[in-house]
């Protein structure tokens, strides 16, 4: 297995010639050359997105969170997903730079039991909905660590000769519109930040094996919330993926960063070390 990095630029450049309607928009080869490589690019958090149904909670109505009272309060989450959020134990999602009412809505969800997850029930049973504004926002204020995609060529199949981390790009990029699977820009932006706005969770960063498993399980049906709470959106994303879109989607967004946080250079380390958890 070989790894790559991402750099979340080419895809912005791609995403804003595909978004600009403005009749002064230039051709995107134009904004292309023009744009140095490597630049800072700070993207809008008004990256458009679809159809943006608000991601809600039955804990709606606690104010919004207070990031210095988070970070007291995530204290007991640091064993697994890291002190900064940047879990170094690929079994714990990050939660670094996570929308800080996507992270409420989880703990919501897991201390109803509306997301089934042993550990995390347990965790967030006695969380009320301020500390999870405030733990959202103490998370949501930390950088992420990039990780690395996969840069294999797969031998076989309908990808056959194409990198495995580039068969993620393209339909996370535009989609597949015959097998009706949305382009995951639309909402969760061209780095992969999500949006504040509606809530949609970032994905940049995230460790492979947890954005698997969780795109398996929205293949299977997984909905969560409950009555006006609901949210249907990804169980139809996925319900058409194959596995091993699954695996290169995955690891795409796992390479996934902003230009300006491109640490190439840089051993991949996390400042922050888990513990070995023992939790379940
Ligand atoms: C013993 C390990 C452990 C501890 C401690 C822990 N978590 Fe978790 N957390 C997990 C695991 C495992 C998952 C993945 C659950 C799943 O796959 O559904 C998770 C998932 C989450 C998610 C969902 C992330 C996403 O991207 O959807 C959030 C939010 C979260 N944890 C917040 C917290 C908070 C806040 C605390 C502290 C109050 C905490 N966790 C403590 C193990 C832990
Ligand atoms: C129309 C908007 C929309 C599109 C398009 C979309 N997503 Fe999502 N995604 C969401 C929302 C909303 C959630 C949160 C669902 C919830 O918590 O109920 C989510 C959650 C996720 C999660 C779980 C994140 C976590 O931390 O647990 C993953 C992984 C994900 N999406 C991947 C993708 C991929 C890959 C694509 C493209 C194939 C995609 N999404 C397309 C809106 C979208």
């Amino acid at each position: 297995m070989t790894f790559k990095r991402i750099l979340g630029v080419a895809t912005l450049l791609a995403a804003a010639a595909a978004f600009a309607q403005a009749p002064t928009s230039k051709p995107a080869a134009a904004t292309s050359s023009a744009a140095p490589t490597g630049a800072t690019v700070t993207l809008s958090p008004s990256t458009p997105a679809a159809s943006a149904t608000e991601l809600t909670d039955a804990h709606a109505l606690a104010k919004p969170g207070d990031a210095k009272a988070g970070q007291t309060k995530a204290a007991a989450c640091g064993a697994c997903h890291g002190l900064d959020g940047n879990s170094s134990d690929a079994q714990y999602p990050k939660l670094a730079a996570q929308q800080e009412r996507y992270i409420a809505r989880q703990l919501a969800l897991f201390k109803t039991g509306e997301r089934q997850n042993p550990i995390m029930m347990g965790m967030a049973g006695s969380v009320t909905p301020q500390d999870m504004r405030d733990i959202g926002a103490y998370f949501a204020s930390q950088k992420t660590l990039p990780g690395v995609a996969d840069d294999t060529v797969i031998k076989a199949g309908p990808n056959q000769g194409m990198k495995f981390y580039a068969v993620g790009e393209r339909l996370y990029r535009g989609g597949d519109a015959a097998r009706g699977v949305p382009a995951c820009i639309a909402c969760h932006g061209p780095t992969g930040a999500g949006n504040p706005g509606p809530a949609y969770p970032t994905l940049d960063g995230q460790h492979a094996s947890y954005v698997s498993a969780r795109l398996t399980a929205f293949r299977s049906g997984l909905v969560l919330g409950k009555g006006e709470y609901e949210n249907k959106v990804m169980a139809g994303v996925a319900k058409n993926l194959t596995d091993e879109e699954i695996q290169a989607l995955s690891t795409y967004v796992e390479g996934l960063h902003p230009a300006h946080d491109d640490v190439a250079s840089k051993p991949v380390t996390s400042t922050a070390s888990a513990p070995t958890a023992t939790a379940h």
